[in-house]
């Protein structure tokens, strides 16, 4: 199973989403069977480590983002994953955009996983560090939600 997080830069949210989930895959024991990736749909930020202070709101509580680095939003990965999460609705819409007709992925919304169907996570980025904190919460709520989901995906696949 591959799970792409979307965002705008790939330096704040979607970073932080790949860095929650991983960390919680493991303590799950879903590590080995579940793949996790993130991506921008814009190009400014390629190359680039996680935003300081989204390392910082992390590891704040024991995940580290530091070993990340941003990436563009490819048309390949709509073959790659089984679902492209994205953090708010214009992400959504430039992957509806871009989306072959044959495509088969789950598209969606990375919240509708707390059962807030709709939600956004809000971009942090010209905001202050609270913003990063809001985000890590959400997007905690929300990887719960996609491992429980996920858990009975691969159960009724056995
Ligand atoms: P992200 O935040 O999409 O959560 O990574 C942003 C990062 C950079 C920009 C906007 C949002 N930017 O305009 O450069």
């Amino acid at each position: 199973m591959r799970i792409l997080f979307v965002c705008l830069g790939n330096i704040c949210r979607s970073p932080t989403a790949e860095g929650v989930l991983r960390r919680r895959l493991v303590d799950a024991g879903l590590s080995e069977v579940v793949e996790v990736d993130s991506c921008g749909t814009g190009a400014w930020h390629i190359g680039k480590a996680p935003d300081a202070r989204a390392q910082a709101a992390a590891s704040q509580r024991e995940v580290d983002l530091s070993q990340l680095r941003a990436r563009q939003l490819d048309a390949e990965d709509f073959a790659r994953f089984d679902y492209l999460l994205a953090m708010d609705d214009g992400n959504l819409a430039s992957l509806e955009a871009m989306r072959p007709a044959d495509c088969v992925a789950h598209i969606g919304l990375l919240l509708d996983f707390t059962g807030d169907s709709g939600r956004a996570v809000p971009d942090p980025y010209y905001g202050g560090e609270q913003g990063f904190d809001e985000v890590f919460g959400l997007v905690e709520r929300a990887a719960d939600g996609l491992i429980e989901h996920l858990r009975q995906r691969l159960e009724h696949a056995q």
